[in-house]
């Protein structure tokens, strides 16, 4: 996009039509589908950073937060703009978030790119919606917030985009005979939600390997610390779990889980049952303690089924400190339609949450479906790290070549 308006006037009547535009998107348009896209504001998020890869994929290492929390500053951007003209200390606003973001390495042509991908996600997700007169008050409103920030974008000494920001561990405890738990402090503030992962780079002495860990932790804002519970199962977690206090790992980015986003907790199903598999607990373990820290809100009941072919881990038995009569958790050698049937005689009306090696899941999965569970109702919490490892490999060989 050309910043082509160089003399940008956000008049009452842009302010209006961005205003009532955008309660229309977020009530959902005629291209929103539910099944699809979860929530209007999540298909704004999702088409919007997909949009700005494919323009700018060498921004992709910028963004270490999880997508849906961005999303959330996203669709705060589309508010910022709908009230430009009556907001307080609209300037120093706009200026401290140029120098936020020359931390963060953007530079000149990133607003450039970062305006095309908005534009063109609103005209996706506005569907008949759109029209010239709205894409005309939104570049206006967009074009006057970049020039409020250009003299400090020109002035401001922009950090070069890390592929990757150095972490280190900082405390370590032994959960069982082959797993602990870590803390890891990094110089970012992260925002994630329960069952999100992180994808880290373990510094193998034969070169780095990148490996998805489950986020453990609460997120609390401003804090730069984040926990993960780690199995020894193979090189890169055995390396974890043997590593000493302060040492190295690098933390690329947030790889959205299964979206369990507490602050809009409205989406969360009321019925759930979580089965997992060993260290597959991790997940269900955060997404428990998600839901308690909201319980005053959220109605629902929860009912978890742990398995461990060895001895049950007892850290993740204990989600949460204290009560709460709607959650059940139980702990199996092995996974049994009886003892799934015992914590659960509902089964059928259940949302099954699934987690573990590939025949466990097709198991479970299967009884599920023999007990009326409803497929449409499964989501299964994979542990393949193929799609994080790719897109983290292309976002790095985008830098390279740009
Ligand atoms: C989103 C996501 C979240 C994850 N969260 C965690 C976590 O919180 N804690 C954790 O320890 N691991 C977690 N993993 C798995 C982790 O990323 C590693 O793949 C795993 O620990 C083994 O990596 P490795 O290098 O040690 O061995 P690899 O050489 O990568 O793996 C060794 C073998 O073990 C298999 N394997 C990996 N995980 C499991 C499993 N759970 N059950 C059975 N077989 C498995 C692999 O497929 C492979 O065949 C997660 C993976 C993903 C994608
Ligand atoms: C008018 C233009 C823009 C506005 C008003 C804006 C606004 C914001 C806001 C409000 C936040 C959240 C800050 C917080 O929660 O503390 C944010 C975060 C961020 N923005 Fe922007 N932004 C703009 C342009 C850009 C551009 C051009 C880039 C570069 C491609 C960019 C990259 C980022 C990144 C990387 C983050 C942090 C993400 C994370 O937590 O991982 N933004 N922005």
């Amino acid at each position: 996009m050309d910043l082509e308006i160089k003399r940008p006037i956000v008049t009452k009547d842009h302010e209006a039509m961005i205003h009532n535009h955008w309660a229309i998107v977020c009530r959902g348009t005629a291209v929103f589908q539910k099944e699809k896209h979860l929530t209007p504001t999540k298909f704004f998020a999702k088409t919007f950073y997909a949009t700005l890869f494919k323009i700018a994929p060498g921004s992709r290492p910028m963004f270490r937060s999880s997508m849906t929390v961005q999303g959330k500053a996203l669709t705060g951007l589309v508010a910022v703009m709908a009230t430009v003209m009556k907001a307080d200390n609209v300037v120093e606003t706009c200026q401290d978030l140029a120098r936020m973001h020359a931390r963060f390495g953007a530079t000149k042509a990133h607003y450039s790119s970062v305006g095309t991908a908005l534009l063109e996600t609103l005209e996706i997700v506005s569907g008949p919606e759109w029209s010239a007169e709205i894409r005309s008050a939104y570049l206006t409103s967009y074009c006057l917030l970049y020039y409020l920030m250009l003299p400090v974008i020109l002035e401001t000494p922009r950090r070069p985009i890390q592929t990757s920001l150095p972490g280190h561990i900082a405390r370590k405890d032994a959960l069982g005979a082959n797993t602990v738990r870590l803390l890891i402090v990094l110089d970012f503030p992260l925002r994630y939600h329960p069952g999100d992962s992180i994808l880290l780079g373990v510094p193998l002495p034969t070169g780095e390997v990148r490996r998805s860990y489950v986020i453990t932790s609460l997120h609390s804002p401003g804090a730069s610390t984040f926990e993960i519970c780690v199995q020894a199962i193979g090189e890169a977690s055995k390396w974890l779990c043997a590593a000493s206090l302060d040492a190295a790992v690098n933390v690329y980015w947030i790889n959205p889980g299964v979206h369990f986003e507490t602050d809009t907790f409205t989406s969360i199903p009321h019925r759930l049952l979580f089965i997992s598999h060993g260290i597959s607990v991790a997940p269900f373990f955060a997404m428990i303690k998600g839901l308690y820290a909201i319980k005053s809100q959220y109605e629902g009941d929860v009912a978890a089924l742990q398995c461990y072919e060895g001895p049950p881990i007892a850290y993740f038995q204990r989600p949460f400190e204290g009560d709460w009569a709607n959650c059940h958790i139980v702990t199996a050698a092995k996974f049994t339609v009886t003892g799934a049937l015992d914590l659960t005689p509902d089964l059928a009306q259940r949302h099954l949450y699934i987690s573990g090696p590939v025949e466990f899941v097709q198991e479970a999965t299967r009884h599920f479906i023999e007990a009326g569970g409803a497929e449409s109702n499964i989501v299964v919490y994979s542990f393949d790290n193929t799609p994080f490892i790719e897109e983290a490999a292309s976002a790095q060989q985008m830098m390279i070549t740009l």
